[in-house]
């Protein structure tokens, strides 16, 4: 059994990586920065005698993100797992981007999962696997901040909803994370107006669930509540709001 972590070397993805391979598993690990990977990889697998393997690509420039993985999965064992907690925001992400910020954002945020998840599905419904993605409490309702990322973490749900929509949950199950802020490098430095969430607590949770069935979930979950009321607002109202 092996999971895909794409985003692997850092904050979620990298508490993934420690959490899934304490449970055994055979890991490919994927993020920029080779130096991350190999340090991470060679730690992994020498603490819990897996087969860990990383493949190091910027997903912002490389057209076919898919394919070096594919290559990379060459002799290891089924691929029964995909997690994407890749993620990048930017602090002008604030209607001033220009067209290539824009495109970069877009390239990480949502054309490098959807690629992967094409790429990989194949061999995930050859062993009716599990496809996880991490969205954000940025994407409930349009705001005058990380448009683009937001923009981008909406059209990862119109994913999660197609893939349930495509295939039944005896053939592929996905699993969606709806999160909060995380104590990870996205948020280092910017003042939240709560506590940032311990990026190992939210892995263990997704490790234990990994296994399961479909579903969409908010952690934590009092931004499912949250959710409602601010979707459930007139317009007229949540636009005066300073979120
Ligand atoms: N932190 C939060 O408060 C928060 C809130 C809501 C949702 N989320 C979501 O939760 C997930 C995990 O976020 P996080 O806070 O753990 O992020 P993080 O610590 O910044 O880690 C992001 C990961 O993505 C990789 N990555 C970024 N750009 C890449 C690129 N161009 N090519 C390849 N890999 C790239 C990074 O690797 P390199 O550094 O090597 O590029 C890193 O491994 C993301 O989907 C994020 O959008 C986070």
């Amino acid at each position: 059994m092996t999971a895909v972590i794409v985003g692997a070397s850092s904050g979620l993805g990298r508490a993934l990586a420690s959490e899934l391979a304490s449970r055994g598993g055979d890991l490919l690990i994927v993020a920029s920065d080779p130096r991350d990977l190999e340090a991470i990889a060679a730690d992994l697998s020498l603490r819990h005698g897996i087969n860990v393997r990383g493949v190091a690509m910027d997903v912002g420039i490389e057209a076919n993100p898919s394919a070096r993985i594919l290559t990379a999965l060459e002799g290891m064992s089924p691929i029964t797992g995909l997690l994407l907690p890749i993620g990048v925001s930017r602090e002008d992400d604030d209607g001033t981007l220009d067209a290539r910020g824009i495109g970069q954002l877009l390239a990480i945020n949502l054309h490098a999962p959807l690629a992967i998840v094409h790429g990989l599905l194949a061999q995930l419904l050859q062993t009716r696997g599990v496809v996880v993605l991490f969205g954000s409490i940025a994407s409930i309702r349009g705001r005058g901040r990380n448009i683009v990322y937001a923009s981008a973490k909406r059209g990862l749900i119109s994913l999660y909803e197609s893939l349930r929509q495509r295939y039944r949950p005896d053939e592929l199950r996905v699993q969606f994370y709806q999160l909060g802020f995380l104590a990870t490098n996205l948020t280092y430095g910017m003042r939240l107006p709560m506590r940032a969430l311990d990026p190992a607590s939210v892995a263990k949770t997704v490790a234990r669930r990994i296994g399961g069935r479909s579903a969409f979930r908010h952690v934590p979950r009092r931004w499912r509540s949250l959710s409602i009321v601010l979707r459930a607002l007139p317009w007229t109202v949540y636009r005066h709001i300073r979120n």
